[in-house]
């Protein structure tokens, strides 16, 4: 399963799937809208945060996008991220990402990295790291709310392990899944649980002799898998586990007090398809009396064997009666128009009256109505080209915000690239334009006649410089005509900065 956690940057001619631009370095992959229903998000306020990854991807970073597939903001300067979100730490919001290198080298879809906190100016203001030798790993950064003080992050430590109960070696290696409570202000761990101490390896469907884990340190037994951790108002942990297909309520002193899914589960369920195989993001809803979870239903062990038990990954919600132990599906969101298993990742994520749903290793994000899980949005992360769905582009998870919500703050001016007699202008990561102004003079010092107004069209917007003197300049004006920010004064003869 080596080739499924891609980290290899793509040569050549894959990069040609990525957007370029005369007036930013930024190569991004486009969003190509599928579908979407006239009452979804009509004005455009979505916005999508997004880090593609894969072998397709020539340079992985992080990328927002509105929902008419506009490209708001992109970074590679990072590398490879996952798990890319806004949160609130201590009264402000941040956008976090995980950054750092996956454990190819250990086999295993984990990484080795830290997650950086952004501010709405995309400075990078701090880092947040499990405590941890490796580092921390890229499936979670999950801030704690209300309280927005600490954080749940997942890590994994490779250790000696008797193997022998399940057909490895006396001197194996296991690869031991941490979850840790940081608090964010002091780096203090506050929890720190793993699962060597309290999962027993007969609860894994990860086959050693099928993926050969276990034998060497660089290698390592990856028995359980851990991909979320969530936390409920009493203080207990909800985790996902991808390798022993099971949710496990574990109790502030360490105890697991139960485990949904899996081989050892506690609930019965009511009705049909309230099983799952190889699930993400596991999240309490609806006051915690409901789980939502992406179901993945399939996973490969080894390149050649696929192990497939639903032929399609839905989003789910669970409703979890914790007295009677019963478990019964209330929601369940089916993509479209494509449809398919997931091998890994994906993500389930309401907003106000819709749930988003990201594909994870097929990278299709699609919103619907909670109440009626219609479709209302599908979008694919690149172009719409189903060759690249397997590990050519992909998205650890899909998380939105809204510019009613979040305001970007570039610490750049908009930047200007002058080519045959047209004024190319672009904002990486302003939120908030509308339309730009030309202005012009004769002067670098007096660039004050205007020459055109125009709307917005686009991450860049083309305006033609017919009537423009020597020097040029361009304004960012919000839909209430605020000057946002200026560019610099530019040579209109050879684009330079005056
Ligand atoms: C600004 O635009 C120029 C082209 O005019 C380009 O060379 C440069 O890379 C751009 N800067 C950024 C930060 O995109
Ligand atoms: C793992 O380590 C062994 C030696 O212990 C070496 O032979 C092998 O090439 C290493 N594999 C990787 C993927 O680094
Ligand atoms: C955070 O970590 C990144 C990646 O390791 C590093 O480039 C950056 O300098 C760090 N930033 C801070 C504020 O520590
Ligand atoms: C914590 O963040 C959430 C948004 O994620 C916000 O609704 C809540 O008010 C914040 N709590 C505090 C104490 O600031
Ligand atoms: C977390 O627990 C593991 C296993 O008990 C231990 O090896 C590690 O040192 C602990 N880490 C911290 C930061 O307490
Ligand atoms: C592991 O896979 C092998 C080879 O397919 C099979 O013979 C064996 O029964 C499997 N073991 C378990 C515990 O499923
Ligand atoms: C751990 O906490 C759970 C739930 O609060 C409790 O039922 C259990 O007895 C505790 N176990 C120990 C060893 O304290
Ligand atoms: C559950 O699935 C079975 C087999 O597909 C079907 O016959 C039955 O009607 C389903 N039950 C409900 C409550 O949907
Ligand atoms: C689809 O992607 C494959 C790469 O996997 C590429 O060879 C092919 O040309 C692409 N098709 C189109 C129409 O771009
Ligand atoms: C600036 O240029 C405008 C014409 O574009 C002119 O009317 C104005 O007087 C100039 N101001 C100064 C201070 O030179
Ligand atoms: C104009 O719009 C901008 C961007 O949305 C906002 O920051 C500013 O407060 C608005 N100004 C007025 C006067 O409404």
């Amino acid at each position: 399963m080596r080739w499924l956690f891609s980290l290899t940057v793509a040569v050549g001619a894959q990069a040609l799937f990525e957007q370029t631009f005369r007036s930013s370095s930024v190569v991004v992959q486009p969003f190509t809208i599928l579908e979407r229903s006239p009452l979804y998000d009509p004005h455009n306020t979505n916005l999508f945060l997004i880090c593609p990854n894969g072998q397709a991807v020539a340079e992985p970073g992080a990328a927002i996008y509105k929902s008419n597939g506009e490209l708001v903001w992109a970074d590679s300067s990072f590398g490879n991220c996952y798990d890319f979100n806004l949160q609130e730490y201590n009264g402000e919001q941040f956008l976090t990402l995980w950054v750092g290198a996956g454990s190819a080298a250990v086999g295993q879809q984990m990484g080795f990295g830290t997650v950086m906190l952004m501010n709405s100016n995309y400075e990078l203001v701090m880092n947040v790291s499990a405590v941890n030798p490796e580092g921390t790993d890229l499936h979670e950064f999950n801030i704690v709310k209300p309280e927005n003080k600490t954080v749940l992050v997942t890590a994994f430590h490779t250790i000696p392990m008797d193997l022998s109960s399940i057909g490895g070696p006396v001197d194996g290696w296991y690869s031991n899944g941490v979850i840790q409570e940081i608090d964010i202000a002091t780096g203090d761990v506050l929890f720190n649980w793993t699962t060597y101490d309290h999962i027993p390896l007969s609860e894994s469907y990860n086959n050693i002799s099928l993926t050969g884990q276990g034998f060497e340190a660089n290698n390592s037994f990856d028995a359980v898998h851990i991909n979320s951790i969530d936390k409920d108002r009493e203080g207990n942990y909800i985790i996902s586990a991808r390798h022993s297909q099971a949710i496990y309520k574990i109790a502030a002193n360490g105890t697991i007090l139960w485990r949904l899914g899996g081989k050892m589960s506690d609930f019965t369920a009511i009705g049909n398809d309230t099983e799952f195989h190889f699930q993400h993001h596991a999240r309490w809803r609806l006051d915690e009396s409901e789980l939502s979870l992406f179901d993945d239903g399939a996973a490969v062990f080894i390149s050649t064997v696929n192990v497939i038990d639903e032929p399609v990954a839905t989003g789910k919600y669970l409703k979890v009666d914790q007295e009677k132990m019963t478990v019964e599906l209330t929601k369940r969101f089916f993509p479209s128009p494509n449809s398919n298993y997931a091998l890994a990742e994906g993500s389930v994520e309401p907003y106000g009256d819709t749930v988003l749903v990201g594909y994870g290793w097929v990278p299709w994000v699609e919103a619907y109505s909670f109440d009626t899980q219609e479709l209302l949005f599908s979008a694919v992360i690149g172009p719409n080209n189903a060759s690249l769905w397997d590990g050519g582009i992909g998205n650890y998870r899909a998380y939105q915000t809204s510019t009613l919500e979040f305001t970007g703050h570039p610490t750049q001016p908009p930047n200007v690239s002058v080519t045959g007699g047209d004024v190319y202008v672009s904002w990486n990561g302003a939120t908030h334009v509308s339309s730009y102004t030309l202005f012009t003079g004769n002067s670098a010092t007096n660039v004050s006649k205007k020459v055109a107004r125009v709307p917005k069209s686009g991450f860049e917007t083309k305006i033609s410089a017919k009537g423009s003197q020597n020097f040029i300049a361009v304004a960012a004006l919000a839909a209430n005509g605020t000057t946002l920010g200026k560019s610099a004064v530019y040579k209109l003869s050879d684009g330079t900065i005056a």
